[in-house]
């Protein structure tokens, strides 16, 4: 047996195996997460790494790197690729997946120019999957064995089908982190053969959702544990307004389910320490914040004004965001001198739903679609209020910038948000609780209703900054969440967990 396997205190061995990592490659929270929840982990005892495919920013970022493998004969029609070993600035050691015909591509890692998916996903992404699985079992051409697999999204689901069918008995356990249950990874049921995955494997309790070879769900049937990323999203999964049609599968393995809300990186989203701002504060400072708003409103071409608050989104703009509801309730909302700050880029109607929007109210609406980490600090700190109005959210990150930024958050009750918000009109400003505005209905009418509450609450100084400090106060560090990961990586490498 292996002597690290008997000492608990023993560092963990953990390979964590994601698809993005900020701040180089990200297109939403999970390359936040992947940037900031393995220094944790590693602060936290772990002998973590992490696997990523060898995007060209993390090749440049990262010239000084030895070759630790080739890794060829993987079966099906998966190419042969190299495995190069670097450091990050912080000391965390990464393992690139290098492909070149698969991942030698620029900007968003999963959407070609002409915005959709890459054709060849399936097999970029089972690739991924596919080396994780072998870095994970007996087989590994490297001496350091991880004792868990962290699998995270559908983009690395399929690593534990690839354990369990092609590793028997010489895999190490694995745990699936689900960031967004709506993203399913699903292909057509002949990559299987070009993946090198065995027919028998195509079955609804392995790796076939409703006739298509889903690499999800294979990481949600064949992982040890399966993690959500809040308590409250792990419930709702297991019903059919959230399940996307998972929830049978979930509800079966729940004795294996847990959510464990996100982290932030409070480095890199420090109102006091922030090179993004022109002008930094912190609790102690809050007045300066009102700089950093004229500041934004400068920027953006909004008119310098101070009556009423200044809206913030930053989002991807897609119906799980709800900002269409907002789309509905902005004429009546900016008809009150409200101002409103968007950044965001998506799905095309909306992107053109907010041009329009800025068209009819110049000096009081800015739209910028697009992807800018700058801005995003900016209007953090800049906006009043920040709006995220989600039909669904896994944990979200940004209402908790925003809280950090005492900018109070107005969001739906759901998921992460309903975990990390409370509403102002609930326990008394004073006792410290409470820190934004949670609304229930999925409506243009309930939201505008709670924006309005939260903008006359803003007219009110000393109750208004009661709740902007609440905010401040709270430690959303990632050292809570990295815990209870290790617990949950000693539980699935434990022999009573096994199936
Ligand atoms: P999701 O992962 O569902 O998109 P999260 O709230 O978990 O939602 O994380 C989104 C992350 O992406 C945050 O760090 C947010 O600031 C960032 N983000 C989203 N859209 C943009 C954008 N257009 N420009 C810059 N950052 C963005
Ligand atoms: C997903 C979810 C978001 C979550 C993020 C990181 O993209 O939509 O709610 O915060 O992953 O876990």
């Amino acid at each position: 047996m292996d002597p690290d396997d008997v000492l608990p205190m023993r560092p963990m061995r953990v390979l964590f195996a994601a698809s993005e990592m900020a701040p180089w490659v990200k297109t939403g929270g999970l390359g936040d997460v992947a940037g900031a929840l393995p220094d944790a982990l590693a602060a936290a005892g772990c002998d973590v790494r992490v696997l990523l495919p060898a995007y060209p920013r993390l090749m440049q970022a990262l010239p000084q790197r030895s070759l630790v493998a080739h890794v060829d004969r993987l079966g099906g029609a998966l190419p042969p690729a190299r495995l190069w070993r670097a450091h990050l600035p912080g000391g965390l050691q990464v393992l690139l997946l290098d492909a070149e015909s698969l991942y030698a591509r620029d900007g968003n890692p999963y959407l070609g120019p002409d915005g959709r998916d890459w054709p060849d996903n399936g097999m970029r992404f089972g690739l991924l999957a596919r080396v994780a699985a072998l870095l994970s079992s007996g087989d590994s051409p490297l001496t350091w064995r991880p004792q868990v697999l962290h699998c995270n999204d559908w983009q690395t689901g399929l690593a534990p089908a690839f354990l369990h069918f092609l590793h028997p008995g010489r895999a190490a356990a694995s745990v699936m982190t689900v960031h967004n249950l709506s993203f399913t990874g699903s292909f057509d049921a002949a990559l299987m053969t070009d993946l090198g995955l065995p027919w028998h494997a195509f079955r609804f309790d392995a790796v076939e959702f409703h006739g298509r070879l889903s690499f999800l769900k294979a990481g949600l049937q064949l992982a040890d544990r399966i993690t959500t990323v809040s308590p409250t999203y792990a419930d709702e999964i297991l019903r059919p307004e959230f399940g996307c049609g998972l929830e049978g599968l979930l509800r079966h393995r729940r004795d294996r389910l847990s959510g464990i809300l996100n982290g932030i990186d409070t480095v890199v989203w420090d109102p006091a320490r922030d090179p993004a701002l022109e002008v930094c504060y912190d609790a102690a400072t809050l007045a300066r914040k009102r700089e950093g708003r004229a500041a934004l409103q400068r920027a953006l071409g909004l008119a310098a004004q101070d009556t009423a608050p200044l809206l913030g989104v930053i989002s991807r703009l897609t119906e799980q965001k709800g900002l269409d509801l907002l789309l509905q309730a902005a004429d009546r909302l900016l008809s009150q001198r409200m101002q409103l700050a968007v950044l965001g880029s998506g799905e095309a109607w909306m992107e053109q739903g907010f041009r329009d929007l800025a068209a009819r109210h110049p000096g009081a609406c800015a739209v910028r679609i697009g992807f800018d980490e700058t801005l995003a600090h900016r209007i953090e700190a800049g906006a009043d209020l920040f709006v995220m109005p989600s039909r669904f959210e896994p944990c979200g990150l940004n209402q908790m910038y925003s809280l950090r930024y005492g900018t109070p958050p107005i969001v739906r009750r759901t998921g992460g948000l309903a975990d990390t918000v409370v509403d102002a009109s609930g326990p008394p400003l004073h006792d410290g609780t409470a820190n934004g505005f949670v609304f229930d209905a999925p409506s243009a009418d309930a939201l505008a209703g709670t924006v309005e509450r939260a903008a006359a609450l803003w007219r009110d100084r000393p109750r208004f900054e009661a709740l902007q400090r609440a905010g401040m106060r709270a430690d959303f560090g990632w050292h809570v969440a990295a815990r209870r990961y290790l617990a949950v990586y000693r539980a699935a490498a434990s022999p009573a967990d096994a199936d």
